[in-house]
């Protein structure tokens, strides 16, 4: 494995590797790298000759009030496990070599960033959609792994490739959990013993309604009051930024569970904002 700094190096690696007829699949991260990470790698080396992974904190995502200073940074390991990973290259640029001095540009994500996430952190799509679009044009892989955790940021990342006629497939991998259901996150290392008990009562939440589903009931705000009865019950979360049922497109809500939706979940526990989502499917009687 190579570890690559430099952009216009890492773009002459891989492009020799595609001119052999190699096809390329790249995972981007911000590092802390954790299973739901690896499940990402391990799909995209059993895909592809070449596998390219970024490990980069991208500032133009964080607002100013955010954790973009004390974001879990572990250079080393992310090292050590991109290698046993199978990784062909391992992008780690400064933030200069990423945005120097004169980079003024930015990719507007348009209405799906105005929502949840993005109503919740303002122009924190717009800086993801710049850096990944960056990415994109830096590695230029055949496909593009990326995680149901962030599953805005995955519809987003699609759009833009639709938008923008990228030339890269999207490949959304489903959420990797622990044992008690909290879905991996870099940000789990902040929470403290009590504060990760609670966590688990995201998960809980979401599979409790996702069963109510299952067993016909199909009316949304139902489905959603019983995910935040069960979310106070068992994480009690210091705040509640949103609950939703969307669809999985547009993120727009559902009124009646007819398709496969989306359950939303965003809460902080103790100092520690949580997201969360899950797949939800009509039950019989509720057709
Ligand atoms: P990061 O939070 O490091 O996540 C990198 C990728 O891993 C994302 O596609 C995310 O959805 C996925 N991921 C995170 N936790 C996961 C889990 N438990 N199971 C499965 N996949 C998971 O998302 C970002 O970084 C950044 O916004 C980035 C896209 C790199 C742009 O800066």
């Amino acid at each position: 494995m190579r570890l690559v700094t430099r952009p216009s190096l890492l773009r002459d690696y891989v492009r020799r590797a595609r001119r052999s007829g190699e096809t390329i699949g790249f995972v981007p991260t911000m590092g802390a790298l954790h299973g739901g990470h690896v499940s990402l790698l391990n799909r995209a080396r059993r895909e592809n000759r070449r596998l390219a992974v970024s490990v980069f904190v991208n500032p133009l995502q964080f607002g100013p009030r955010e954790d973009f200073e004390r974001y879990p940074r572990n250079e080393l390991q992310d090292l050590r496990i991109c290698r046993w990973a199978g990784s062909d290259w391992l992008f780690m640029p400064a933030a200069r070599a990423i945005y120097p001095p004169d980079f003024t540009t930015r990719v507007a994500a348009g209405p799906l960033g105005d929502v949840w996430e993005g109503a919740v952190r303002r122009g924190h799509f717009d800086g993801v959609l710049t850096v990944v679009l960056k990415l994109l044009q830096i590695v230029q892989p055949d496909t593009l792994y990326l995680g149901q955790k962030d599953a805005q940021q995955a519809a987003l990342i699609a759009q833009m490739v639709r938008d923008f006629d990228l030339p890269v497939r999207v490949v959304v991998c489903p959420t990797v959990r622990e044992r008690d259901g909290l879905a991996l996150s870099s940000r789990n290392a902040y929470l403290g013993p009590d504060e990760r008990r609670r966590a688990r009562g995201i998960a809980r939440a979401l599979r409790a309604a996702k069963l109510l589903a299952a067993r016909g009931l199909s009316d949304a705000r139902r489905i959603v009051s019983e995910t935040l009865r069960v979310l106070r019950t068992e994480a009690k979360p210091e705040r509640i930024d949103y609950v939703a049922l969307v669809d999985g497109k547009r993120f727009e809500p559902v009124k009646r569970l007819e398709g496969r939706s989306l359950l939303l979940v965003a809460v902080q526990i103790g100092g520690t904002r949580l997201i969360d989502n899950l797949w939800v499917l009509p039950g019989r009687r509720g057709r």
